[in-house]
């Protein structure tokens, strides 16, 4: 539970800037979780309160610019005041220890790191041109590729998006019929593990580029399934294993403009046999213009993919029946995404 003390000055209904301001000060108060999160904070205080002195010393940190960062997190509900110049984690500040479950600190890192600043910095200009930033690597993975420490990060933070919602896949679809099944681009593996613990009959195969393949092995032998996954380093613009009964392609599609989408989707239909069916996982961004988590996930796309972006509900049907299948929303999940069953077409 937030135990945010943040001081609002202001409303949104008296003050025409209130919206301006917050999104300004957010910055501040960005730099000093990132801080917190650089610095190891989260674990050094995990095991108990700590004197801002004491601290600054296990982070090798200056004291008094510490306890600076200290009292704006303290603000923000993460850490709190025990006695003068002594903080303890909260639990909301728990969530950035390296080791809490579906940890928040590898998605501090990869939305901190100076790659995804400069890409942020530069949206005007991706606006301007019609090109992504981040085109000038490749793609943001070929980017992360180069980043190691980062790439591991990412995989990690996906991993945290990605376990909530591959429970909800693993117990609300059904999944008899489905003897073998290939999750394309299928990262660290948190989906395909879901689903081979839900369904013992089911064996996998995860395909993925040579730099995620293996967190995906280390992460799927730790879980005890190892024997029924095999593991393929590819390009799913290439090809992708055939002959499978499904398909999953989970926060795939949205990486992509619609040509590279048809591309990748073509791939998959032509590997697909006749009977078999794709489980497409991605955000259906609402038609109106209401708030909604898929909105900031779509300038995200614009930020560090090139031509990557959020899609309707009738977009992507429209999309998948331009790559010879047809879709139909089958399980709203968790993280504004949505479970969505294609079947070749004919
Ligand atoms: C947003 S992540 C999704 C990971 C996973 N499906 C999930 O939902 O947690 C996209 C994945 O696609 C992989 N990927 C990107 N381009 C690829 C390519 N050309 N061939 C194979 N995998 C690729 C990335 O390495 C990354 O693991």
């Amino acid at each position: 539970m937030s135990e945010a003390t943040i001081d609002h000055a202001g409303t949104a209904g008296d003050d025409p800037t209130f919206t301006v301001w917050e999104l300004i000060r957010g910055l501040s108060r960005f730099a000093a979780v990132h801080t917190m999160v650089d610095l190891r904070c989260a674990d050094h205080l995990k095991d108990g309160p700590l004197t801002v002195e004491e601290l600054a010393r296990r982070c090798e940190a200056n004291a008094s610019n510490l306890g600076r960062v200290l009292r704006m997190t303290a603000a923000l509900g993460l850490i709190r005041q025990v006695a003068p110049n002594t903080y303890e984690l909260t639990e909301s500040g728990m969530t950035l220890c390296e080791d809490a479950p579906n940890s928040m600190r590898p998605a501090v890192l990869v939305n901190s790191e100076i790659g995804s600043w400069l890409a942020t910095n530069a949206v005007p200009q991706t606006v301007r041109s019609g090109r992504g930033y981040m085109a000038r690597h490749g793609t943001y993975y070929d980017y992360l590729a180069g980043i190691p420490e980062i790439n591991h990060a990412f995989n990690e933070f996906m991993r945290s998006r990605t376990e909530p919602v591959a429970a909800a896949v693993a117990s609300r679809y059904d999944f008899s019929g489905v003897g073998t099944l290939v999750d394309v681009g299928g990262g660290n593996g948190t989906m395909l593990a879901a689903i081979l613990r839900a369904n013992p009959g089911i064996r996998g195969t995860l395909l993925d580029r040579d730099n995620v393949v293996p967190d995906a092995r280390a992460n799927l032998s730790a879980q005890g399934l190892a024997d029924r996954a095999e593991l393929v380093i590819g390009d799913f613009f290439a090809s992708v294993p055939a002959g499978a009964d499904a398909y999953v392609m989970a926060s795939i599609v949205h990486n992509w403009g619609d040509e590279d989408a048809l591309r990748v989707l073509g791939v998959v239909r032509e590997a697909m046999p006749d009977d078999g069916r794709v489980l497409l996982v991605d955000i259906l961004l609402p038609d109106d213009d209401r708030p909604h988590v898929g909105r900031e996930m779509d300038i995200r796309m614009l930020t560090v993919f090139d031509g990557g972006r959020e899609r309707t509900r009738s977009e992507y049907l429209d999309l998948l029946k331009q790559a010879g299948l047809r879709g139909r929303v089958v399980a709203d999940l968790p993280m504004g995404l949505s479970l969505i069953e294609a079947l070749p077409t004919g």
